[in-house]
């Protein structure tokens, strides 16, 4: 089922999100078609549980193509559950991102390039994938959502934020919201 997206201000997106204690539930399974669903009709590249409401330590994210990010190389379709990043290095890069939940608007986010991320499937089962650049920097955004974080908050250089339609020279291509 589609559901309602929280936009930023919501003061549902600033909480820290609960830790899943058990998986392969019908629940669990419910809440992944969900969000699958309301990513699907967003067009986004990720969505995290706290973004439709459910205060849960889940995000999902993947594509083969996304007309947001055309240039973007292709993430595998991942439900990720209680998730722990460690970054690889302290190397950071600057990229250009969006979030369902602040429609319009793109800025530019510093984040690390290479990273290590555990978590759990929705059977429980562990992932642990080593990854680096948008791969890492969507896993980056998707789980700041369980920690209340929002991309603007870590927008350094505030000349490079805006609305799309007007960045669109700036991004080197249109990218529809
Ligand atoms: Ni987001």
């Amino acid at each position: 089922m589609i559901r309602e997206i929280l936009r930023m201000g919501d003061p549902r997106l600033l909480r820290c999100a609960r830790t899943v204690s058990e998986f392969g539930t019908a629940e669990l399974a419910a809440l992944i078609d969900d969000l699958r669903d309301t990513m699907a009709d967003a067009g986004g590249v990720g969505i995290a549980a706290p973004q439709i409401g459910v205060n849960l330590r889940v995000v999902i994210f993947g594509f083969q193509h996304s007309d947001r990010y055309p240039g973007a190389p292709p993430v595998p379709e991942t439900v990720l559950i209680n998730p722990i990043l460690e970054p690889l290095g302290a190397e950071t890069e600057e990229g250009w991102e969006g979030c369902l939940s602040v429609p319009g608007l793109r800025g530019v986010v510093p984040r690390y390039r290479r990273l290590r991320y555990q978590g759990r499937d929705e059977q429980g089962g562990r992932i642990d994938r080593t990854v680096e650049g948008f791969h890492a920097r969507v896993v980056q955004h998707e789980c700041d959502h369980l920690d209340g974080v929002l991309y603007p908050m870590r927008v350094q250089d505030f000349s490079r934020f805006g609305f799309a339609d007007a960045l669109a020279s700036q991004m080197g291509t249109a990218v529809p919201d």
